[in-house]
């Protein structure tokens, strides 16, 4: 395991002085490397205190911008390798056999993630309640002598109803108390977080460590020594997050004019079939929110025409994003995916070969769409109302993969019909997805450019799909 490893810290950062237009094979995104180290978030904190959650929001927005990035839950350990139901003297600092096995286990955890540290992985969280001085001691020197940075994330909560709120939201439904009563489990878990209490330690600034604080799910924020560019994206999500519970809505806007012809980008009107989704989106919305007595939401689209006409029935302010326009097709906006395969195949071909990195030439790929999504993620994060985003394939392909916790690769495929609103409602670890498609028929096949290959190529897909499948299946088994 080579410690320091030259990773890249901004994974794809915007190179938009790398290409020519004139040379389409060229067009691939460079990936200027950075000189960053591995970087590990190790959480602290008593029990109920919003540790998962936050790691596994920070997980999925750290992949979602391309850090290859992975969770270490001690809990699941324990419960995996002991089984679920240990009581609360389990946790107890006086149970010699307790205190062994808990420290067996982060071990256990511990040389798991530092094996994947040294197979690529660039942000690892340390999921554990890491409350006492000596244990966060134990976690940085072994982490410091594989080369990988440490960041402490400690969550504190002088508020008693924030933590009763916690238990019973999500602890009832763990798998530690799957059989047992609520009020004993609530109680045996209120046991628990006072036998950690008696020991536990806030993190001071003599640990000479970067840290961040928390408290009382962010009315306050403490930061310390706070170095490079994770640690500053992971700082700026932090402080544009909450744990309010609301809904995002997504949709495509209705059929195009180009929708029919197949072209690609542009800037077309509505058809008659478009105009009419954006009158059936419009009743939607009445009835989602306006005769449920709720105030509307917020309405964001981009700033061509086919998105502002689908909301145009909708009786409220909203905001144009340029970000949210169509991904940039650069010399192939106008033509079909047929054409592009006619008289640039080597675009197509480059294109379907990495769809992801893939820059057309003079216009952008799927990073450079996530990239430039950023500070519109950040600002969904930041509202504590519904929002409703109308905008294009691309691009709620990339909204919708960070909200479901899909990686950079698979987002470039995810399929986004039209005519059909989603409702992503988010809640502790992840968003849970409603879909409703409206009744407008539309002629538009949602074409993409793998349904535009040879059938001999989509039969070879197909096979690597099924390969992928399987690799993934084995993989589930040396997991599970
Ligand atoms: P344990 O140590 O038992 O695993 P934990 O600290 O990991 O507990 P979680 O399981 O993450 O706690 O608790 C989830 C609850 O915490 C959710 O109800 C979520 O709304 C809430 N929560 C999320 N962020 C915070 C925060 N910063 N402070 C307090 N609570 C939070
Ligand atoms: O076809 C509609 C469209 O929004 C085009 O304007 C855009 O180029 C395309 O979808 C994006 O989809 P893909 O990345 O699969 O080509």
């Amino acid at each position: 395991f080579s410690p320091l490893v030259d990773a890249v810290d901004h994974p794809h950062p915007p190179d938009h002085a790398s290409h020519s237009p004139h040379h389409p094979t060229q067009m691939r995104a460079q990936q200027p490397t950075f000189n960053t180290k591995k970087l590990c978030i190790v959480m602290v904190g008593l029990p109920a205190r919003g540790k998962t959650h936050i790691a596994q929001c920070l997980q999925r927005y750290l992949n979602w911008l391309g850090f290859k990035t992975a969770v270490f839950n001690v809990g699941n350990y324990r419960r995996m390798m002991l089984g679920g139901n240990q009581p609360a003297d389990f946790f107890d600092p006086e149970n010699q056999q307790g205190v062994r096995a808990r420290m067996e286990l982060a071990v256990e955890c511990m040389n798991d993630m530092v094996e994947w540290f040294s197979n690529g992985g660039l942000v690892g969280i340390y999921d554990a309640t890491n409350s006492t001085k000596i244990r966060r001691s134990m976690v940085k020197t072994r982490l410091e002598n594989v080369g990988v940075r440490v960041l402490f994330l400690e969550s504190l909560c002088t508020d008693p109803n924030i933590v009763e709120k916690n238990i019973i939201e999500t602890k009832l439904r763990s798998p530690d108390y799957r059989h047992a009563d609520p009020e004993e489990a609530v109680s045996d878990f209120k046991k628990r977080i006072e036998l950690y209490n008696n020991s536990s330690e806030t993190v001071e600034d003599s640990e000479n460590t970067s840290y961040i604080k928390i408290v009382n799910v962010g009315r306050q924020m403490i930061l310390n020594d706070i170095q490079g560019f994770a640690q500053g994206k992971i700082v700026s999500f932090l402080l544009n997050s909450h744990i309010m519970a609301r809904s995002i809505y997504l949709s495509r806007h209705g059929e195009s004019e180009w929708n029919v012809t197949g072209q690609l980008g542009g800037d077309p009107k509505l058809t008659d079939r478009g105009r009419a989704y954006a009158q059936c989106l419009s009743k939607f919305i009445d009835a989602e929110f306006t005769k449920k007595g709720k105030e509307l939401p917020l309405v964001w689209t981009s700033q061509l025409q086919r998105t502002r006409q689908t909301v145009e029935h909708i009786p409220t302010m909203n905001v144009r994003w340029r970000a949210l326009n169509e991904i940039d097709a650069g010399i192939c906006e106008g033509m079909t995916y047929e054409s592009v395969a006619d008289k640039l195949p080597q675009v197509a071909r480059a294109r379907k070969h990495d769809k992801l990195k893939y820059r057309y030439p003079g216009g952008e790929s799927y990073v450079d769409v996530i990239t430039r999504l950023e500070p519109v993620i950040l600002e969904v994060e930041r509202q504590r109302g519904p929002v409703l985003i109308v905008a294009h394939n691309a691009v709620i392909r990339a909204i919708y993969a960070y909200f479901m916790g899909k990686s950079q690769e698979e987002c470039p495929y995810i399929d986004i019909p039209l005519h059909t609103v989603f409702r992503l409602t988010t809640r502790a670890y992840g968003a849970e997805e409603q879909l409703f498609p409206l009744e407008v028929a539309h002629t538009y096949q949602n074409k993409t450019p793998e349904s535009c290959d040879s059938s001999d190529e989509q039969a070879e897909r197909a096979n690597d799909n099924t390969v992928t499948q399987l690799e993934n299946g084995l993989h589930d088994t040396k997991i599970g």
